[in-house]
């Protein structure tokens, strides 16, 4: 189908139409001039006359008027009885197929600005309807750390402002976590497990190499339908996970899904390396993201922009030294300089970068809700962004560094304590392994 406007349509018609009279007028004439041509033509009626039916207006008279409420055939001014029955064809072919209905629907799918029936503009966006976390039942406090590794609570707590985190239980794995927080979050949006399409779980601890957690996720929570998979991009994983969800859901192909950030850290905790294990802890968060619809301004409520970055030349600053096709699963480990010298300036710029894209700045931020790693990171990421730290979500006291889990966990306790109100303007931003970040801005 071509969609042109009223004039463009006009003349591409007249063209066509032009064009087939031509071919038309010259065919008669050539074979109408000899007694031999005349033969031929005789000898070629039933193809002639087959082309002369495939060229002829008429059949095709009616051009469909699109934008209204219903199905609006215009015929030619000069058509006459066979041309007013193509017309009049075409009307029932499009009034029975419910063309307008299917039309509307495509096009409210597709992503950017569209005008629906009502002549309103609509952009589709992805939204929080529900948030949830779970966080296992061992606390373990700096103090209790510092009976076995060679540290203290002064040092651990003075470095990142971590004061105690989760550890999970033996035998509790990463998707135990996540089902969890999904079940917190489904719960808080009024929603049943049917009413999701997806299920996208960030993590870099999953409970096997296969299946997926998310599909362990969906078979605890007895979701038969959509699909599941998980996502790694370490610490960066939700931000990445929300980022390729609320793709799906602009691009139409799901409407409801599960983001979830769980993580079992303890378990590639290097227990003999201080630099690193007081730093982790286990836990899961979950929202569900839905499609909605927006005026396309940055007024709408859903995520406004995004942001994502990688840079594998630096994945020997932060990683695990084992996995499948090394045959061990290996520990963490980590340049914390390194690491701490790109965070702060790479989570500016990366926040930044979503301002602007949602054409936004610092000033409209409400609350920033940043990846938990450390509160110095924390706050020179603010303050590199002119953001007060009455306006950051801070939980890496209570939880340590929960990589994927950390941002999704921190939005769900914020929630708790009435901090996120409707409409609030919130920007995420997370780095880690790879080294993968990236931020989003949404509005609450
Ligand atoms: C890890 C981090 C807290 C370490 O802080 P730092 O100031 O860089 O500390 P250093 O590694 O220079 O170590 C300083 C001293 O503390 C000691 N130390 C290290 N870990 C310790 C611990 N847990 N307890 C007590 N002392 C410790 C070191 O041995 C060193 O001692 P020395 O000076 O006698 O050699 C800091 O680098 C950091 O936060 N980095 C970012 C890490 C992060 O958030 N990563 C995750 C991103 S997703």
């Amino acid at each position: 189908m071509i969609v042109t406007d009223g004039f463009t349509g006009n003349v591409a018609l007249k063209t066509g139409e032009g064009t087939a009279g031509l071919v038309r007028d010259f065919l008669r004439d050539a074979f109408s001039k000899t007694l031999l041509s005349k033969v031929a033509a005789l000898m070629a009626k039933a193809s002639l006359g087959r082309f002369a039916r495939r060229i002829d207006p008429r059949r095709v008279n009616g051009g469909v008027f699109l934008g209204l409420n219903g199905t609006v055939v215009k015929s030619h001014g000069s058509a006459d009885a066979t041309g007013i029955s193509s017309a009049i064809k075409l009307a029932y072919t499009l009034a029975q197929s419910n063309f307008t209905d299917r039309l509307a629907a495509r096009v409210a799918l597709a992503p950017g600005h569209a005008e629906t029936q009502r002549g309103r503009a609509v952009t589709r966006r992805s939204a929080i309807r529900g948030v949830g976390h779970y966080l296992p039942e061992n606390i373990v406090s700096n103090a209790k750390l510092a009976e076995t590794v060679d540290t203290s609570d002064e040092w651990i707590k003075g470095r990142t402002g971590i004061e105690r985190r989760h550890f999970a239980a033996e035998g509790q794995t990463t998707s135990d976590l996540a089902v969890r927080a999904a079940q917190a979050a489904l719960d808080d949006a009024g929603l049943k497990v049917d009413d999701i399409d997806a299920i996208v779980l960030a993590t870099s601890t999953a409970d096997l190499t296969f299946p997926s957690a998310a599909t362990m996720v969906q078979a605890a929570l007895g979701m038969t339908k959509g699909f599941a998979f998980d996502l790694q991009a370490v610490c960066a994983g939700f931000i990445y996970a929300l980022n390729m969800s609320d793709a799906l859901i602009l691009s139409g192909k799901a409407s409801r899904i599960l983001v979830i950030g769980a993580e079992t850290f303890s378990r590639i905790m290097d227990w003999e390396d201080r630099t690193t294990c007081v730093l982790f802890g286990d836990g899961a968060g979950a929202v569900v993201l839905e499609a909605v619809e927006g005026a396309g301004t940055s007024d709408d409520r859903g995520i406004l922009s995004t942001d994502l970055h990688s840079d594998g030349q630096f994945k020997d600053i932060l990683y695990v030294d084992g996995g499948v096709s090394t045959g061990t699963s290996g520990y963490l480990r980590m340049q914390g300089k390194e690491v701490f010298r790109h965070a702060i300036e790479k989570l500016a710029q990366t926040a930044h970068t979503a301002l602007d894209r949602a054409g936004l700045s610092a000033d409209d931020v409400d609350w920033i809700v940043p990846h938990q790693a450390n509160l110095r990171i924390i706050s020179g990421t603010a303050k590199k962004m002119g953001v007060p730290m009455e306006r950051v979500v801070v939980t890496v006291q209570d939880h340590g560094n929960t990589s994927a889990a950390s941002i999704p966990l921190a939005l769900s306790v914020a929630k708790a304590d009435g901090k996120l109100k409707t409409g609030d303007l919130i920007v995420i931003e997370a780095i880690g392994g790879g080294l993968a970040w990236g931020s989003a801005v949404l509005r609450w």
